[in-house]
Formats: structure tokens, C-alpha cells, sequence
């Protein structure tokens, strides 16, 4: 990958991954890659921003050379410690014996875990704590603590002189520089959002309230672009996202799991009597869909119906799965309605609404939907009842 220009002091020196196949072991990347950026600021002082994933290691360290024009860093900051960003720190810190590592308390602390007690001297370590600034020469960075964003030890810094967020995994994205330039910033940082930052929204709020003191002209993240337009819109969805707020409350996902098609059918009937009554309808099929794309979403509409055949008098696995990663991920404030299907015994509807209860302020609609088997006109009059709820509110 080519370095990129950010300004006229700081250069990107990341990697694009357009091998890996799922990110974390879990989140499907393919066809879009990821990045992990990684940041030089030229100064009097030098430093560079974070390091890179292990397998991005070589290209990394050539280009970290290539900016420096045989000049050595002062120091690498390490503002998060997950090993996509972590996994390459100590080929540079034994390249350069003289550079420090500036990290707070917790970093240190994993430093030392992932790499040994002995792997930096104490000279090497250089702690900051909320507040603190570094000075560059004209660049100053100042530090802001992010705990749980997604990590204990994560912290972001802001260059005071150019008015950059470096802000760590936040407002990144999954989608490797060059295959994504063109693509929007928002589908593929909301799916990083909610299934990888999600559960600590009121530690993004917090991070949030920081970050709205102070002018920001760029966003430099961990993953994805650079961010140097309309970071309006960018910090008002992730305002709403942390809240777990929907981006439309009148629209309506309907995720089923269906062993033989009758639950997928009953599900396309429902959505053409919503879609009747003028609602926004999207269906999801959980047997073939990544449940990361899944609880994606589910947080971006207000409303959700859940359709489940009953299998072997429990929840057929793919709605189950589906259940624990909503729970998971801090799944809340949505309006839900069931439907389930049993031939001889359905349980389905009792087993979600058990799941459900494990998650915060849901509405569930009162009418549910039972299929025996197939929709007949009993279950028809209950999805009709269903779907007045739904429009209801
Ligand atoms: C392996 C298996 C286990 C099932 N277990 C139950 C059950 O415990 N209770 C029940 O009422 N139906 C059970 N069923 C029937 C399913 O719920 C049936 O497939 C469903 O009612 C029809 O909807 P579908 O076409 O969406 O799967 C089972 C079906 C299969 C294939
Ligand atoms: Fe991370
Ligand atoms: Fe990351």
C-alpha cells in the first residue's frame, strides 16, 4: 500500500489485509479487506501513531522507514493494545533502542503481558494520563483517556496545531483503503460498531463528551479512512449508535430461522402486509446470514419481529445464536413481536420471549404469532393483530 499524504507533517503508514477472511476470527471481511492505519508525525520530534497486525509487520516497517528518510522516531504512542494494532510495536521498539513508548498505566501493564516484564526498560516507558501533552515541536498531542472503548487501556490523542483525532478503534471501519475508497463510510462502520464496540455505548457517551470540546478537522481511526469530511454526520451517528438509538424507529426487521420454508413464507407474507400498511421492511434470513450483518440490522431499525420453528422442543440453533449475540452485543429499546412454528408441540415463542427477557427495556407486542406447521387462518388473524401492533407505535 502507498503512503498517504495527511497533511503536510503527518503521513499514513498502515497496511491494507485484503487476505484475511474473518476479522477477530469472527466477523466476515471478504470482499472488502480491512485496514489497520497506523500514523508518522514529522516534527522536531517524531512519532509514530500505533503499529499494525503481525501479518502487516514487513510492509509496516518499510514504509515507517520510508517517511523517516533515515531519521529515527522518538516515540511510538500505543493508544490501543488489542494485537490488530499491538502485533508489530516491538520490531520497531528493538529497531530503534532510543525510541519511547508512550502508553498510560494500562498499556504498560499489558505490554509487559504480552510481551514480558523484561521486553522494555523502564526508561523506554513514557506513562500519560488524561490531559497530558506531548510536545512534538510545532505538533502537540494531547491525551484523552477512552477505558472500554472497547479495551481498558485505550486512549485517543488530539494534535492540537492541525486539529487531529487520533482516536483509536473509534469511527473506524472494516474495508481495506483501496478496494473501499469510493465505497460510504457508514454501512461498514456501523457493522464495526455495533458488533465490536456496541456493548460499551455509555463509555463511547463519555469518550463523545470529550471529543465534543474541542474543533476536530480530521479523524485519523485505527481501521478505514481518514475521516476529514462531514464528521458531523460521523459523530451524530455514533451520538445515536451509543445510545442505541435506531436510525429509523418506524422500520421493521424480521429475522427468521426456518427448518423446511414454512417460517421464511409465513415471514414474506408479514412483510407484504407491513409493507401494505407503508412500513419499511426488511427480511433476514438467519440460516445464511452472517450474524454480524444480522444484529447489525436489528440496531438500525426500531422494530423487530422474530420468526422461529420449534426444534426438538427448543429454539432451532441459527435463532438461538442469533438471540445470544442481540444479548451479547447489548441488544435494547426496540419494539419486538414474535412468530413461532411447531407441527405438533411450538415452544418457539416461549424460548424467545425467555431470551428476550435477558435484555433491556424491549417492548414485546402482545399478540404472537403460532403457526402449526404452515399459516392457516387462525395464525393469519393473529399476524393481523400482529401487524396492528406493529404500526401502532
Ligand atoms: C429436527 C426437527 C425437530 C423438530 N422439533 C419440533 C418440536 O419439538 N416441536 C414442534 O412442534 N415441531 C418440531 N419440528 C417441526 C418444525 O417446527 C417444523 O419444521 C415447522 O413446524 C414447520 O416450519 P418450517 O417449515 O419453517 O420449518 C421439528 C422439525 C424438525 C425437522
Ligand atoms: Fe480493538
Ligand atoms: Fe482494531
Amino acid at each position: 500500500m502507498a503512503i498517504r499524504t495527511v497533511t503536510d507533517a503527518i503521513r499514513y503508514v498502515g497496511a491494507d489485509d485484503n487476505t484475511l477472511t474473518l476479522f477477530e476470527n469472527q466477523y466476515p471481511v471478504q470482499p472488502m479487506g480491512v485496514s489497520y492505519n497506523s500514523y508518522v508525525i514529522l516534527d522536531e520530534k517524531i512519532a509514530v501513531m500505533d503499529s499494525v497486525d503481525a501479518r502487516a509487520a514487513e510492509e509496516w516497517l518499510s514504509n515507517v522507514a520510508q517517511v523517516l528518510e533515515g531519521r529515527s522516531p522518538d516515540y511510538l504512542v500505543v493508544t490501543h493494545m488489542e494485537p490488530d494494532h499491538s502485533g508489530s510495536l516491538m520490531h520497531l521498539a528493538q529497531r530503534y533502542p532510543e525510541m519511547k513508548l508512550v502508553g498510560n498505566a494500562k498499556t504498560f501493564t499489558m505490554i509487559k503481558q504480552f510481551f514480558g516484564t523484561g521486553a522494555l526498560t523502564e526508561g523506554r516507558m513514557l506513562e500519560v494520563g488524561e490531559g497530558d501533552t506531548l510536545s512534538l515541536g510545532t505538533h502537540r498531542l494531547r491525551f484523552l483517556m477512552a477505558p472500554m472503548v472497547h479495551w481498558p487501556e485505550v486512549m485517543t490523542a488530539y494534535e492540537e496545531t492541525e486539529k487531529i483525532l487520533f482516536s483509536a478503534d473509534a469511527f473506524g471501519r472494516f474495508g481495506a483503503l483501496e478496494r473501499t475508497a469510493r465505497a460510504p463510510w457508514a454501512p461498514q462502520a456501523r457493522r464495526y460498531y455495533y458488533n465490536i464496540v456496541g456493548k460499551y455505548g455509555a463509555q463511547v457517551q463519555a469518550l463523545l463528551k470529550k471529543v465534543s470540546a474541542l474543533e476536530i478537522k480530521t479523524i485519523c481511526p485505527l481501521h478505514g479512512p481518514m475521516l476529514t469530511e462531514g464528521l458531523e454526520e460521523y459523530l451524530q451517528l455514533y451520538d445515536l449508535w451509543s445510545q442505541w438509538k435506531p436510525e429509523e424507529p418506524k422500520s421493521i426487521l424480521i429475522a427468521h430461522a426456518s427448518i423446511h420454508g414454512n417460517t421464511a413464507r409465513a415471514s414474506e407474507t408479514l412483510k407484504g402486509k407491513l409493507e401494505g400498511k407503508g412500513v419499511r421492511v426488511t427480511l433476514c434470513d438467519l440460516t445464511v446470514t452472517d450474524l454480524s450483518y444480522a444484529v447489525t440490522s436489528a440496531f438500525y431499525c426500531g422494530k423487530l419481529v422474530l420468526a422461529s420453528s420449534t426444534y426438538d422442543g427448543g429454539l432451532f440453533p441459527p435463532m438461538k445464536a442469533f438471540l445470544e449475540h442481540l444479548q451479547a452485543k447489548g441488544f435494547r429499546s426496540r419494539r419486538v413481536g414474535l412468530m413461532e412454528n411447531g407441527s405438533w408441540a411450538p415452544a418457539a415463542a416461549r424460548l424467545m420471549r425467555a431470551e428476550l427477557e435477558k435484555m433491556k427495556d424491549l417492548r414485546l407486542c402482545e399478540t404472537e404469532v403460532s403457526l402449526r406447521g404452515a399459516l392457516n387462518q387462525t395464525s393469519e388473524a393473529q399476524m393481523d393483530a400482529l401487524v396492528a401492533e406493529l404500526c401502532a407505535e
